[in-house]
């Protein structure tokens, strides 16, 4: 007989415990925990069962004797997913793409389906058959080899794979799908952590690249437990507003490359479109030159983008000035703020300050620090920058300027575009650079403020 025992796993983290507890000793959340039916069966059997070679398993090998094949990568018509992917779609790799509902991760791997010229198959626990040829439509592509299943049984999903013998797998989404071997409702820790298992066994035993889609909870964060970030080989987040057109593909965690990749994509009525040239979207064509609006030349994984960021400056009306930063560390805008009063002297302390990057980017780049500040001082002072000038580089507490990396990729970036200047630290301009761009070099903020406004 089955015999079933409850098991109450904590939703955010997954660790388990025999009792209901309201305070997870593991992550420290509050009232996470929930009662799962875990059932052992004996008879159950898990649903791929691989024909990997049985006498080789659990036999060590001398790393020297092990062919390293090499990294075999399919490559997308999608030249930004190639790139976030680290160059293509590796075989056998597990990757999951998480994001708020309507973001567009469906149609995200439904085109990538749609353009391949593989033989995909496409799982979808939400929606019909009919609904996601009614997507393709939509998308405008026909493609023989691309199968659909709506299914959320992974037993029969298996089957389905058996028969069908895709080439690439896309399941849309991990949180539907449930196995019989567990009694507990598909979304469930315990169903995910069993379900993404067995994927992840289909994709190393069969060599086929198995791509998930997951939801996001209210925070942020992939539903599930980290677990499932621990078990898949990359971690890509698909963000950006729901009301804006311009969605981020961004890698998170990536075994097969470099994890601060970034695609940028453009929601439009047939689809995604890549964005190719980010740097010409993120930057607003107008003729009036306005205040507070200043450019940088920020590094988004190896890639140069040359991005917009908005300041507005003006006296609290109420007792305690606001602060608010929509793309940029709060944090370091406090700071930013502190450096600029405490060693230029500028009154901010009684100022409303807000900061916003353009197009839903977010920077991390400790070198937009100086296109943030120049941004604040021109709304102080309400004298436009010149927008053939960008500005590089990271602010000390001190109020110094200092080297950033990459300095040719930016200013190869800048002259691209048609800059004409660029403020960067002295420090960056030891060496000489050939550029026919202006480069003025500044020591600290002092000398930015002067450069600005004499
Ligand atoms: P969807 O892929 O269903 O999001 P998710 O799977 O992340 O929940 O995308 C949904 C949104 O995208 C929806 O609001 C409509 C919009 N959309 C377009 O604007 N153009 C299109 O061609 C398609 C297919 C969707
Ligand atoms: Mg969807």
């Amino acid at each position: 007989m089955a015999k079933s025992k409850t098991v109450y796993f904590c939703q955010n983290c997954g660790a388990s415990s025999a009792k209901w507890v309201g305070h997870c000793p593991v992550c420290k959340q509050w009232n996470t925990y929930v009662e799962e039916v875990v059932e052992s069966s004996p008879t159950a059997v898990p649903a791929w069962v691989g024909d990997s070679d049985p006498e080789v398993q659990g036999k060590s090998q001398r790393i020297s004797s092990i062919q390293a094949g090499k990294e075999q990568r399919t490559k997308t018509p999608d030249e930004e997913l190639n790139r976030v992917l680290g160059g293509g779609i590796v075989q056998g790799s597990l990757v999951l793409i998480g994001g708020e509902p309507g973001i567009g991760k469906s149609t995200l791997l439904l085109q990538m389906a749609l353009k391949l010229d593989r033989r995909v198959l496409y799982v979808s626990g939400e929606e019909s058959e009919s609904q996601l040829k009614m997507r393709a439509d939509r998308l405008g592509i026909a493609n023989e080899a691309c199968y659909i299943l709506a299914a959320t049984d992974i037993q029969n999903i298996f089957k389905e794979v058996k028969k069908l013998k895709p080439q690439v797998l896309v399941i849309d989404s991990i949180q539907t799908l449930f196995s019989r071997t567990i009694e507990s409702t598909p979304g469930s820790i315990s169903q995910i952590r069993e379900c993404t298992g067995q994927l992840l066994r289909f994709a190393k035993d069969s060599n086929t690249p198995v791509f998930l889609i997951g939801h996001i909870t209210k925070d942020g964060h992939i539903a599930g437990p980290k677990v499932l970030e621990h078990m898949v080989d990359t971690v890509l987040q698909f963000e950006g507003d729901r009301h804006h057109i311009y969605r981020i593909l961004r890698s998170v965690k990536n075994r097969f490359g470099s994890s601060s990749e970034l695609g940028i994509y453009e929601m439009a009525g047939e689809g995604l479109r890549e964005v190719s040239n980010p740097s010409e979207v993120l930057i607003s064509e107008t003729d009036d030159n306005l205040s507070g609006i200043s450019i940088t030349a920020a590094m988004e994984g190896a890639r140069p983008l040359m991005i917009e960021t908005q300041a507005l400056v003006s006296s609290a009306v109420y007792g305690t000035p606001q602060r608010n930063a929509n793309g940029y560390d709060l944090r370091r805008l406090n700071m930013l703020l502190a450096v600029l009063e405490k060693r230029c002297g500028f009154k901010l302390g009684m100022q409303d300050v807000f900061v916003n990057v353009a197009g839903g980017l977010r920077l991390d780049d400790p070198g937009s620090d100086l296109g943030i500040a120049s941004a604040i001082l021109s709304s102080y002072e309400n004298i436009p920058l010149n927008r053939k000038t960008c500005f590089v580089g990271e602010i000390g507490l001190s109020g110094e300027v200092r080297a950033v990396n990459r300095i040719e990729q930016r200013i190869a970036e800048a002259q691209k575009l048609g800059f004409e200047e660029m403020v960067v630290s002295k420090a960056n301009l030891k060496n000489p650079i050939s550029s026919n761009m202006k480069l003025s070099g500044v020591r600290n903020i002092m000398e930015v403020a002067e450069l600005l406004f004499g």
